[in-house]
């Protein structure tokens, strides 16, 4: 059975970040369905060894590390099979550039926008989970996808969820739509508990699997408020029509809610092969191994509002988007970094906002018309919340 698209032959894929959460899902996912999947790229940022054996085992056409210095150990790794082996960020932009029908963007930060913008740029589809590349530069993402004719499919759960139930053709009856939230592994904890918590409490997310940032992105919220700059974004719909609700189980998605009182959910347990499975065959369907929903079993679905005292991030990502031109950018840029110095336990879980805040005050340039006015913003930004960490060391 024809999965693409009921397209005859296989679906060419290259996936920019292959080696990470997502990457490795989408290879699960076309492993179950070889023969509908053609692999033209896969990137890496310096992990080497399982990018040369996902290259080796999906016969892809091309293996790029970002990090020139292991362009060595990956042509090491590949001798003597015909995939071809690159380095550096040029090369990564080559391999977004390459005849592939489809392109999963699952580079983690602002270093993905570049090659996902060109991937964009060849009005193919795309199906995007690097979000900070909405954030850092959303106008421009967006106008280019306009420009080139690209597909854009989200793959972030909960944009994905919106984008199963948003009705497109009548935008004007969408009153709102509604983000859900897991909360995070500190929900229920006090402040004071949260200034103590160590990043591997960080990174253990209660029912998602996925990289470090995300995973604290999660537990400050900033994740929540990075998806209301993307749903922004993606639906064009104001700030003020995107809710953010709590609902710790992660089984109900995401909803949209209509003029005439309807509210449509996608639900499903939480598993990333979901979604992920709904853009690679977009528009057809495709079986995955995710666990079944019982909603019998689970009996009873808990919401609440997220708590700003205990989550400002998500203060700071609305104020970002409110006030648009460079705040998002510079939002996006300074949580970056200070998410960094966290995991590497530089500063404690509170301080990754307060250093966001500070940056997003002393930070104010004017407005990005290009991709190296984002450039070079995100650089300013990222010095910036960099002299704020070595004031709190
Ligand atoms: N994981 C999820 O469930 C999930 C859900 C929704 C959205 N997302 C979004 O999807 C994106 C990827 O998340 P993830 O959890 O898959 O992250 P991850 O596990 O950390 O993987 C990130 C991928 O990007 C590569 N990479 C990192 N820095 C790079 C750089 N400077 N240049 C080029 N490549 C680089 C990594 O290569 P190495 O392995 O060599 O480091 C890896 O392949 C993020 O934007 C995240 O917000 C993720």
């Amino acid at each position: 059975m024809a999965v693409n698209g009921g397209a005859a032959a296989p679906r060419s894929v290259t996936i920019l970040g292959s080696t990470g959460s997502i990457g490795c899902n989408t290879l699960d996912l076309i492993a179950r369905n070889r023969s509908d999947y053609r692999v033209e790229a896969l990137t890496a940022n310096t992990n080497v060894e399982l990018l040369a054996r996902q290259a080796v085992e999906f016969d892809a056409s091309c293996a790029v590390v970002a990090d020139e210095t292991r362009y060595g150990e990956l042509k090491e790794a590949l001798s003597g099979t015909s995939v071809e082996a690159a380095a550096g960020e040029d090369a990564l932009v080559e391999a977004a550039l390459r005849p592939a029908d489809w392109v999963m963007a699952a580079i983690v930060g602002a270093a993905g926008l570049r090659p996902t913008l060109s991937a964009i740029q060849r009005g193919v589809v795309v199906a995007l989970a690097n979000k900070e590349c909405l954030v850092c530069a959303g106008d421009l993402v967006m106008d280019s996808v306009t420009k080139s004719g690209a597909t854009l499919l989200p793959v972030d759960s909960e944009h994905n969820a919106i984008f199963q139930v948003f009705d497109f053709k009548q935008k004007s009856a969408v009153e709102k739509i509604i983000l859900t939230a897991s909360g995070g592994p500190f929900r229920e904890y006090s402040l004071e508990q949260m200034a103590q918590v160590t990043p591997a409490q960080a990174v253990a997310h209660p029912n998602w699997d996925m990289g470090a940032k995300i995973s604290v992105d999660s537990a400050t919220m900033m994740n929540k408020g990075l998806e209301v700059i993307e749903a922004h974004h993606i639906f064009r719909v104001p700030e003020d029509q995107i809710d953010v609700l709590v609902h710790p189980q992660s089984v109900i998605h995401s909803m949209v809610a209509y003029v005439d009182g309807s509210v449509l959910a996608q639900l499903g347990t939480p598993d990333m092969r979901t979604p992920i499975a709904y853009t690679l065959a977009w528009p057809a369907r495709i079986e995955t191994p995710s666990e079944r929903l019982n909603l019998g079993q689970i009996s009873s679905l808990h919401f609440e509002s997220p708590d700003p005292q205990k989550f400002p991030a998500l203060r700071l990502a609305r104020e970002a988007l409110r006030a648009g031109g460079s705040k998002p950018t510079v939002l996006n840029a300074a949580n970056e970094v200070a998410v960094a110095a966290f995991l590497s336990e530089q500063i404690g879980f509170l301080e990754i906002a307060a250093v966001v805040e500070e940056t997003m005050d002393a930070v104010n340039d004017g407005p990005l018309r290009t991709i190296e006015d984002v450039f070079h913003l995100d650089e300013v930004a990222r010095r910036q919340a960099t002299s704020c960490l070595s004031t709190r060391r």
